[in-house]
């Protein structure tokens, strides 16, 4: 339970994992090695989101876009992913943590979706945490994706056109069944937000630290975290106190 000081602190947070590439190369090493670096980082934050509060944690591990990097690269990134699930599973699963994966798995190899797929179904009942890890993700080719979906519902007579809404829309999305994001962190000092969550962020916060992610730590997390508990979030609306 979130303690009083953490009420309204944000509940769901996504982070666009960024630097690791940078971080190796200024150590005079391969991209790999702040891959593998970044990794530990994940155990770490995953690790602290019970005491701060936040219930939802989703990252960014590889986009639709990150197909475009060398072929060694791309192999190394999907070797890190099955080896961090099939060592990280079983504290994942003692820890409460819940895992999900979000992103279109057509592209990925069938012995990586079959972890995937192991780890969501082993992890299914716990419910102290909840990591999604976005792998193949794009957010437009999730909308896509989702609009496909609901155009075949209508085209089979299964939905009309006329209840599609935004709602509506949603239930088709990988997120189904996740709240929006309150709070987005991007490290490494770019201020961007690369197709990550487009249609989820609508309301979200931004957070955009200079610190490379395998530098990014607990304290750090907890620092830009406490920073949202200030934030004044209308959501469109004004505040009572400035209606006149
Ligand atoms: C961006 O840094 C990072 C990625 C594309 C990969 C993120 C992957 C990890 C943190 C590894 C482990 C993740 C899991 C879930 C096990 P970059 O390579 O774009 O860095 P740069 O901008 O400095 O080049």
């Amino acid at each position: 339970m979130a303690k009083d000081s953490q009420k309204n602190g944000p509940r769901h947070v996504a982070i666009i994992m960024d630097g690791n590439g940078r971080w190796a190369q200024m150590r005079g090493r391969p991209r790999l090695f702040g891959h593998h670096a970044g990794a530990k980082r994940v155990r770490e934050i995953v690790e602290s989101c019970p005491e701060l509060g936040v219930k939802y944690l989703t990252i960014f591990a590889f986009s639709t876009e990150n197909w475009k990097r060398t072929q060694t690269e791309v192999a190394g990134l999907m070797k890190l992913f099955k080896r961090y699930i099939q060592r990280e599973a079983r504290d994942l699963f003692e820890a409460g943590v819940r895992v999900r994966f979000i992103g279109d798995r057509v592209k990925l190899a069938d012995d990586l979706v079959d972890l995937m797929d192991h780890l969501e179904l082993l992890t299914e009942k716990n419910d102290k945490c909840h990591l999604t890890v976005a792998i193949n993700y794009g957010g437009r080719d999730e909308v896509t994706r989702a609009a496909k979906r609901l155009a075949y519902e209508v085209e089979q007579g299964r939905l009309s056109y006329k209840d599609v809404d935004a709602e509506t829309l949603a239930k088709f999305l990988d997120t189904h069944v996740l709240p929006d994001p309150d709070l987005v962190i991007r490290t490494s000092g770019e201020a961007r937000i690369s197709n990550f969550l487009l249609w989820q962020s609508a309301y979200a916060e931004y957070e955009f630290v200079d610190t490379l992610w395998p530098d990014f730590t607990r304290a750090e997390f907890a620092r830009v975290v406490g920073n949202f508990s200030g934030r004044d979030r209308r959501f469109g609306a004004v505040r009572e106190a400035d209606v006149n």
